[in-house]
């Protein structure tokens, strides 16, 4: 799988920070169950690498990748956890050139037309906007479509139901993220229906 296809493998990507490693498997089921395949777990939490390993081991039909990557030395713990994609909130030299020899799907974070330009530079065509919301939403997406137009998206940061739709609709956007499909009190409380619940209406947004 390449970074484009990643972005159409779910249209929401659940941005989920896991603080309990023996809530993991049961949470990517919940998000399985109600048709999300592509995780990103966040390294925000001591748990992180472990919840990857767990997915990966035990969840088949997830694809679990890494967020918040911010170092060669993250992203190489977290493929030896077994995440199949990485997603940085940004981009530097260094971990531009680990993620392009690990040769896995990775999204660098940009929020400028320019650092959008610098990770095309790079090889790295799908990209993540980042914080979606508060750059400019779907209109900056809608305006780079013109100039940027090889360029695909996943926009995170204030996305949710109520906004979704929007940013799915226009064509150079593969999928949005957002923790919205993994309120922490639902998990804390092992709510896994209610997450459920959650996924299958963020798959209908798409529709
Ligand atoms: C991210 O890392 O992608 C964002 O923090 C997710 O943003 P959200 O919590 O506003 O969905």
């Amino acid at each position: 799988m390449n970074a484009l296809e990643l972005l159409s493998h779910s249209p929401v990507m659940p941005v989920i920070v896991i603080q309990d490693t023996a809530s993991a498997v049961d949470l990517a089921r919940a998000l399985v169950a109600g048709g999300i395949r592509s995780l990103e777990v966040t390294l925000r939490s001591a748990a992180a690498l472990d919840a990857i390993r767990a997915i990966r081991d035990q969840v088949p039909d997830a694809l679990v990748g890494v967020g918040t990557v911010r170092t060669p030395r993250q992203l190489d713990d977290a493929l030896r956890a077994g995440a199949c994609f990485g997603v940085s909130p940004g981009l530097t030299p260094n971990l531009a050139r680990a993620a392009r020899s690990a040769g896995i799907p990775f999204l660098p974070g940009v929020a400028t037309a320019s650092e959008a330009m610098q990770a095309a530079d790079w090889g790295f065509t799908a990209q993540k906007l980042f914080p979606a919301e508060a750059v400019g939403g779907a209109a900056l997406l809608k305006a780079w479509h013109g100039p940027l137009p090889d360029l695909m998206f996943c926009p995170t940061g204030g996305i949710h139901a109520g906004n979704a739709a929007g940013y799915l609709a226009l064509p150079n956007v593969g999928c949005v993220g957002g923790s919205w499909l993994t309120p922490s009190q639902a998990v804390a409380g092992r709510d896994w229906n209610a997450i459920t619940q959650l996924a299958l209406q963020a798959c209908a947004l798409a529709k």
